[in-house]
């Protein structure tokens, strides 16, 4: 069975690794892509900032892609230890992770910065991977749709977006890092309805188009069950990328 979208399987380092080990990672990665040739799949890596031209140098940028897990809006100036959408963009990185729940958490990380973060990244040409999603006490209380619905709209309102300078991922807090993952009807669900959003604030083609990933807790004995929906159309993958055994087969998903 086609998915409709290409799908994207984006690995997300967080603060981990050596450069060493970044190298060795990227390379395993890259080898196996590259033997596999998917005409039906994207891969992305963010590494550390420090690592980045290393990641780029160890892959191949036909079959690997790499982004930075962060981004300031800036294009240059006074603003110490911040890093600019060019520099991202000069290091030889294409996306960019926008918004991860543990930026909002513990750098306050408001929608309306985000929406300039988003901006600069892609009037720079590169692709944010935008994360949007509710802490536990959101769904508990039957508040996920106005959570996640505020995150997308209010970031992205404004913004002249297409389907394919943009990414969506939805990362349910409670699933991140927790080895609990949303079900693939809860990922399915919350899915179609901020593809409903964007058809609101953009159109229908572009809403059609888009590619919305899932994330938290992705691991080898659920990403199967997790492309199978309509819906998924990849996956954003933390503690399950640092291991290259493990997030091949995620890249590798059958459904
Ligand atoms: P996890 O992280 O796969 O370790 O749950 C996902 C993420 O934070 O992007």
């Amino acid at each position: 069975m086609a998915k409709k979208r290409k799908a994207l399987i984006a690995g997300n380092f967080k603060m981990y690794l050596s450069s060493e080990e970044v190298k060795r990672l990227a390379r395993a990665i890259s080898d196996f892509v590259s033997q596999k040739k998917y005409e039906d799949r994207d891969v992305m890596i963010a590494p550390p900032f420090p690592y980045l031209m290393a990641a780029v140098d160890s892959v191949n940028p036909s079959f690997v892609s790499v982004g930075s897990q962060n981004l300031y809006f800036e294009k240059e100036g006074a603003f110490t230890g911040e890093v600019s959408p060019l520099m991202v963009k000069d290091c030889g990185a294409t996306y960019s992770i926008i918004g991860h729940s543990e930026r909002r958490k513990y750098f306050f990380e408001t929608e309306e910065l985000l929406r300039k973060k988003i901006t600069a990244a892609i009037s720079n040409g590169l692709i944010p991977v935008y994360c949007v999603g509710e802490k536990i006490e959101d769904r508990n209380n039957n508040r996920h749709f106005d959570v996640v619905k505020r995150q997308v709209e209010e970031a992205l309102r404004e913004i002249n977006f297409r389907s394919d300078n943009l990414v969506i991922a939805y990362e349910p807090v409670w699933a991140i890092g927790t080895g609990v993952n949303a079900s693939p009807e809860q990922a399915e669900e919350m899915h179609l309805f901020i593809r409903n959003l964007i058809s609101g604030i953009r159109d229908k083609n572009i809403s059609e188009n888009i590619r919305i990933l899932y994330g938290g807790s992705v691991k080898p004995d659920n990403i199967d069950s997790l492309m199978k929906m309509e819906n998924i159309d990849g996956a954003l993958v933390g503690g399950a990328s640092l291991k290259a055994e493990q997030f091949t087969r995620i890249i590798d998903y059958r459904i």
